[in-house]
């Protein structure tokens, strides 16, 4: 949530700010800034509410304020309205201290008040400029430099936070500092650079340093040092990211979503093939040797939103093949709970961005316990990614739109193969069935590609639904965890209100809201449960349903109920959540698309939610 940015070296800032949020627009879109300063000149800041590109023409690019020198803010409320006064970047009472911040600053009334103490007066109801006026604060009180006034102001507020820092009497350099809010920082011929994400600056350097909770950092052109809080300075090494620059780029397609939807069968390709060699599920850089996975006697998987919808799944595929009970809970719940943990388990966290601040939470408070914890992470270096003991890489590359879809698909990949290896350690399975899994596995990619062929079909269909008030998805077992996530993904993308129900419960509430046209998606992949839904589909089209059967080839019995089918090539049934998704990320796509919204930025979100 909160993207921010920061460039010092020999260029123009401005440009380089701004193509820098441009690609961390999708952490928040509310309004933006920037800050630039040259030598001897003041900060000047400019600031606008609403998407970047106002910003971009208020500034004719970034181009308008001179200087080599800078920091840029793309924003997600917290505190205080989306407006311009509100935006950052925001600056102390006699604009000495600038800053961009990215997290909550939990104690920031009892800030301002001590500060109104001292005479310090307020212009925004952001919680940064509390900061930054105690950055301040500390600075002229005590004399000893922006390293030391940071930290200072570091020990006296609560929260979370990436900040981005310019003193007026330190030109040509940027302080930043962090808590539990991601920020890297590269360097390169002469010019470093600061971001929230990878993508921001990735056409500039790949080398980069990761930035610890609690460390000051201070860049120069071409030259950045680290400090811990006490002031003592840490020596780093950088990091080289092999992401290519383009994957976080449109390459001709409308949007991002549209674009990572036709990813997926790479993300799925490579997810596999890093972690299967020489047809042998190899997990030993993650460290989850044969031992640790034969001791294990619960799984607890814990995250959020879709990631939340991954473990849905794979709590059905573990148990039933590997036979080890699996909880499955929201981590902003869970973390508020006083749960009883077996000492002899395995905790998961699954994560695209690595930061998600619930996701976080519930993996301290199981190290805390004592508990292994494993984390399934897309972003390399990413704080969930540093604190977790085992983690294991999804191969999706950078997501740009916030709706995910092929991270998605490389997290259920990821779970596939966790149940298939365990199932095998524990003796659950034989060789040769491990090795058909393993065979069928390296079919998927191909077979997305399959559904892709029907895609005209799906978006004359989402045309015509795209004014519905509800849409309802229904499904048993694995075909439920499908549901909870294409439901989720239609509402985020369309703002049709959408409801995901265990088929099995709608006579218990829900199905008092089907009317005469009322659209229902029923998945029906799993041999055993399909009467069962099928029966499920009749009671809501005798009530006036439209529905919508999504199923696999051979089950044409579906298109007796059904009012419209769409078929799936067959897989062994764990492996048909990702194909299932498929049609189901078309159809809130295209539904999106025919509303005319826009899809990659849905209003009120943010791609990753690094606050509670
Ligand atoms: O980065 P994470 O996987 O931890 O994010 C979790 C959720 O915020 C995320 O899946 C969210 O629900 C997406 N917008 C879903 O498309």
């Amino acid at each position: 949530m909160c993207g921010i940015v920061g460039y010092v070296g020999p260029q123009q800032a401005g440009r380089i700010l701004l193509d820098g949020l441009s690609k961390l627009e999708y952490r928040g879109y509310d309004s933006a800034g920037i800050a630039v300063r040259d030598n001897d000149r003041p900060i000047e800041i400019v600031k606008a509410k609403g998407r970047l590109k106002v910003l971009a023409e208020k500034t004719n690019n970034g181009d308008a304020l001179r200087g080599t020198t800078g920091i840029g803010h793309t924003r997600w409320a917290t505190h205080g309205e989306p407006s311009v006064t509100n935006a950052h970047p925001h600056h102390s009472n006699d604009s000495s201290v600038v800053a961009v911040h990215n997290g909550i600053i939990e104690n920031y009334q009892e800030i301002r008040d001590k500060l109104t103490r001292h005479n310090y007066t307020f212009y925004s109801e952001t919680d940064t400029e509390a900061f930054v006026n105690l950055i301040d604060y500390y600075y002229k009180k005590y004399s000893m430099g922006p390293i030391d006034a940071i930290s200072k102001a570091m020990v006296r507020v609560r929260g979370s936070y990436a900040i981005a820092v310019l003193f007026k009497d330190y030109p040509n350099e940027i302080y930043a500092a962090r808590k539990d809010n991601p920020m890297i920082i590269g360097v390169k011929d002469g010019a470093s650079y600061l971001a929230s994400d990878v993508p921001a600056i990735l056409n500039y350097t790949r080398n980069i340093y990761y930035i610890d909770n609690l460390e000051i950092a201070r860049l120069t052109p071409g030259e950045v040092h680290f400090f811990n809080i006490d002031g003592d300075e840490v020596e780093k090494e950088s990091v080289e990211i092999k992401w290519d620059a383009k994957a976080a780029e449109k390459n001709g397609y409308e949007h991002f979503m549209i674009k990572e939807i036709h990813e997926q069968p790479q993300a799925v390709r490579d997810t596999i093939n890093s972690l299967v060699k020489d047809d042998k599920i190899d997990f030993t850089e993650a460290g989850l040797t044969d031992e640790i996975i034969g001791k294990i006697n619960r799984i607890y998987i814990v995250s959020c939103g879709s990631s939340y919808h991954v473990g849905v799944a794979a709590r059905y595929n573990i148990e039933k093949l590997a036979g080890i009970p699996v909880h499955v809970e929201l981590a902003s719940e869970f973390r508020y709970r006083s749960m009883p943990m077996d000492p002899e388990s395995l905790f998961i966290v699954i994560s695209q961005s690595g930061e998600t601040a619930d996701t976080l939470a519930a993996l301290r408070l199981a190290k805390e316990q004592g508990l292994s914890t494993l984390a399934i992470v897309n972003v390399v270096g990413s704080t969930i990614a540093r604190e977790a003991d085992h983690v294991i890489y999804t191969m999706a590359g950078p997501e740009i739109a916030v709706a995910t879809t092929k991270a998605y698909s490389a997290q259920l990949i990821v779970t596939y193969l966790i149940a298939i290896q365990f199932a095998l350690v524990r003796g659950r399975i034989d060789e040769e069935r491990y090795t058909a899994l393993l065979t069928e596995m390296q079919t998927l990619p191909k077979k997305i590609t399959r559904i892709f062929e029907d895609t005209e079909r799906i978006q004359w269909f989402a045309a015509k639904h795209s004014n519905d008030k509800d849409i309802f998805f229904i499904g048993r077992g694995l075909d439920y965890g499908i549901s909870m996530e294409g439901s989720l993904k239609l509402k985020e993308v369309s703002y049709i209100h959408s409801e995901a129900t265990a088929a099995g419960e709608l006579k218990h509430g829900t199905i008092s809201l089907i009317e005469n046209g009322t659209l229902v998606v029923g998945i029906l992949t799993q041999n055993e449960l399909i009467e069962k839904m099928l029966s499920n589909m009749e009671e809501v089209k005798s009530r006036g349903a439209y529905v919508l059967g999504l199923t696999t080839y051979g089950n044409y019995k579906t298109e007796d109920v059904a009012d419209f089918t769409v078929y799936i090539p067959r897989t062994e049934e764990m492996f048909t959540p990702s194909l299932a998704i498929i049609p189901l990320q078309l159809l809130a796509y295209y539904i999106s698309v025919s509303r005319g919204l826009d899809v990659d930025k849905p209003r009120n979100l943010a791609k990753s939610v690094t606050v509670e």
